[in-house]
């Protein structure tokens, strides 16, 4: 038996219990069954109290969270005297942190990728409050990358305005991998740069003592499904500093006086941790990692590549009786440079894009997870789409009172794709079920998309 048959078997006992088909890693892993064990054994055995004071209970919870904190070290191979790790709700959270502390002002330069997840996105709010210049490097359409050449262009030297590059290592919308050394180039150019790792790290080795970005904010339940609610910011401690908090709170702070109206922050990552940290959950990250460590990353990529490698083969197959193709995939047809999330849609017999609502409707009663919508990426579903600047700004100025009514604006085909993405605990059964299910459900079929809801959000 493979050693991913195994985990299967042991860790993940449920999906094959239940028989369901789990193909939405992307949006959270699955905790394999140690962790909540662990969690459940600890928990049931310990006594852990706030960890602010020096009493026994706090005391045990300190230590388990320092224990964790190194243990996210470890796993990014990080040195403790450059990296520092802030433990945040989650990735948003922690790029929130970055976003409301950075010293943005006039003269300041914002660049992001088209390919920004909303919760990158949103830093952007924070820098045009402050007058900085916010630029986006676009997709090319196609395979959904970014030019080098136009991102080298978006990063104009700076020595003296502090400016910011945000990327993400992986697409959350179509896989595709950013190349890291897009981080030395902006440094070099005078950038921070914060490099979202959220999508990337559950299946590829991030190495930092090889690239060094500023900022990188992470949500654990993507990596290893348990805990929920928590994430954090992985930091250089020089970049850390250069940050301006705006406001301070329980926990954050070394001194402050009421009457006095001052406060002096701590000198460290608590800084920036607010109010009481989850810390019967974070003790589950130590655990978390250490077993990623033992299955090792280099196999849980390879494993999770080769899954890749089936479903986009399996779905370019798939065609309709004439021969003409029943999927449009976005984003790179290959592994190269590309992780385990897949994009599509499916084409019904007319050449015309099946509602995705529809294929939501059919893939839950089928008990098939997939994602359907536009995965709070709206960049990179403009440029699948070919949605032009002049179009999105005419359908902004005036107020459509639904999306339905945006979309239609817009002219688009559909309100989103189909996202399948794979994980540690996905087998082939899972990929094969998918493609059987497109087979038997859209062969040779026009489905109308009579019978359904609106579309409340994005
Ligand atoms: C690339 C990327 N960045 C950031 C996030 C935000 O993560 P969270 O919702 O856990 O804060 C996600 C979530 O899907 C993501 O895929």
């Amino acid at each position: 038996m493979d050693v991913f048959d195994e985990v299967r078997k042991r860790e993940f006992a449920r999906l094959d219990d239940t028989g369901q088909t789990y193909l939405d890693f992307t949006g959270a892993g699955l905790a394999p069954r140690l962790l909540i064990d662990g969690h459940h054994d600890r928990n049931l055995h310990g006594v852990f109290g706030n960890p602010h004071s020096e009493n026994p209970s706090s005391r045990a919870s300190t230590d388990l969270v320092e224990h964790a904190r190194a243990a996210v070290l470890r796993f990014f191979n990080a040195d403790p005297d450059e990296y520092a790790v802030v433990f945040t709700p989650n990735a948003t959270g922690a790029c929130r942190l970055v976003g409301e502390a950075y010293p943005f002002r006039l003269g300041a330069r914002l660049v992001m990728l088209l390919d920004d997840h909303n919760s990158v996105n949103g830093i952007r709010e924070f820098a045009k409050a402050r007058g900085a210049h916010v630029r986006y490097v676009p997709l090319r359409p196609g395979d959904l990358r970014a030019d080098g050449v136009q991102v080298r262009a978006a990063l104009p030297r700076r020595r003296h305005s502090p400016s910011l590059f945000v990327y993400p290592a992986q697409s959350n919308f179509t896989g595709v991998q950013h190349p890291l050394e897009w981080i030395t180039l902006a440094q070099r150019r005078g950038y921070d740069v914060l490099l979202d790792a959220a999508a990337f790290v559950p299946a590829n080795e991030l190495d930092l003592a090889a690239v060094k970005p500023d900022f990188v904010p992470v949500s654990w339940y993507k990596v290893f499904g348990y805990p929920t609610g928590v994430g954090c910011l992985i930091a250089r401690r020089t970049a850390l500093a250069r940050l301006r908090r705006p406001w301070f709170a329980g926990g954050t702070i070394k001194a402050v006086s009421a009457l006095g109206g001052w406060h002096v922050l701590s000198p460290d990552e608590s800084a920036f941790e607010d109010g009481t940290l989850n810390f019967l959950a974070i003790p589950d990250v130590a655990e978390g990692v250490e077993w990623i460590a033992e299955l090792g990353m280099d196999r849980i990529h390879a494993h999770v590549t080769s899954l890749t490698a089936r479903l986009l083969d399996g779905l370019g197959a798939l065609r309709h009786g004439t021969g003409r193709p029943m999927i449009r995939l976005y984003g790179p047809r290959g592994v190269r440079r590309r992780g385990g999330t897949v994009a599509f849609n499916v084409l019904g017999a007319d050449g015309r894009i099946v509602d995705e609502r529809l294929v939501a409707r059919d893939t839950a009663a089928h008990g098939i997870s997939v994602r359907t919508g536009c995965f709070c990426n709206p960049g990179a579903g403009e440029a699948a789409f070919g949605i032009e600047l002049p179009l999105l700004r005419a359908a902004a100025r005036t107020r459509a009172r639904t999306l339905d009514e945006y979309l239609d604006r817009l002219g688009l085909p559909t309100g989103g794709a189909i996202r399948a993405s794979l994980g540690v605990a996905s087998n082939t059964a899972d990929v094969d079920r998918l493609l059987l299910f497109l087979a038997d459900t859209y062969r040779d079929r026009s489905p109308a998309p009579t019978g359904l809801a609106p579309r409340k959000h994005c």
